[in-house]
């Protein structure tokens, strides 16, 4: 059942609802992967973004890989709990399907703020028992750890892995993302893990205008340098190769793209 979000304070025009046919960073980000969740007002501005940077399908891709990587790392590491804070629009391989390969018990838990998001979560990916989908804005942490705590579907005296993949850049400055991340780290075991990916405000300045058209949805963003980035992993271990594009994690033969999307991994000593 997708419960409400109650604090009026975060019901800020960029708060999705379902069917308010506004901008929204899920559809977008699905219509970039290839996925058939978006509506026109999505699609129109993927097509702006991509007149300027063809690339970006293969970046949300490398994001996606980036993903995968830190998911392989915690759990070769023995971690077997993972939460996927703005989980978006499910698209395979999800985090259980990648955590399971290793890890067959591993237990994976969805959160996202969309209630649309949350419902494909719920259809898709909670077959399996120890998977299961949430709705939960990360711009209130203790509300997401206080139900993952009291439904009892992540023990937070065990190491767990939480990715922050492509939704702390929707965390405006005034909403405290530094604030967001210690929420979590504080609750950590020894020996959990965390990952971000983020937009760079190194990015191409034209590419940064045309994000500037998001303004007042939920897709409104606002990319980070990495020195900003670095801080949010402020108590973690940093792991090499540190904060750089996502693509630099994977290969090293992999292009350049103008829209940079920087990634990290932390581990807590
Ligand atoms: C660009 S998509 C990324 C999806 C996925 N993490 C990935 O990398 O493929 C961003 C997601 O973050 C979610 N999101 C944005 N702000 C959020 C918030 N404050 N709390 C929870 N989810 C949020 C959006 O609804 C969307 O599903």
């Amino acid at each position: 059942m997708v419960e409400g979000i109650e604090d009026p304070a975060l019901e800020n025009e960029r708060t999705p609802r379902p069917f308010d046919g506004q901008l929204n960073s899920a559809r977008v980000y699905d219509y970039l992967l290839g996925g058939k969740d978006n509506l026109e007002i999505d699609r129109g501005m993927a097509h702006e973004m991509l007149s300027r940077a063809p690339e970006l399908k293969t970046l949300v891709w490398f994001a996606r890989g980036f993903l995968r990587k830190s998911i392989e790392l915690a759990a070769d590491a023995g971690v077997r709990q993972f939460i996927d804070l703005g989980s978006g629009i499910p698209i395979s391989p999800n985090v259980h399907e990648v955590a399971r390969e290793i890890e067959p018990s591993a237990r994976v838990v969805y959160v996202d703020y969309d209630p649309v998001v949350v419902a494909h979560c719920e259809a898709l990916l909670t077959k399996p028992s120890g998977v299961a989908a949430m709705l939960g804005d990360i711009r209130r942490p203790q509300d997401i750890i206080d139900q993952l705590s009291d439904r009892a579907l992540i023990d937070f005296d065990e190491p767990v892995a939480i990715s922050l993949i492509g939704v702390l850049h929707y965390v405006m400055d005034h909403e405290h993302p530094a604030e967001v991340v210690a929420a979590f780290r504080d609750r950590l075991a020894p020996g959990s893990y965390l990952a971000i990916s983020h937009g760079s405000s190194d990015s191409d300045p034209e590419i940064l205008r045309v994000l500037t058209g998001t303004d007042n949805s939920s897709a409104q963003v606002d990319f980070r340098s990495a020195a900003q980035i670095e801080k949010f992993l402020a108590g973690f271990e940093l792991l090499e190769p540190g904060v750089v594009p996502v693509q630099e994690w994977l290969r090293p033969d992999l292009p350049e793209t103008r829209m940079v999307m920087l990634g990290a991994i932390g581990r807590k000593p």
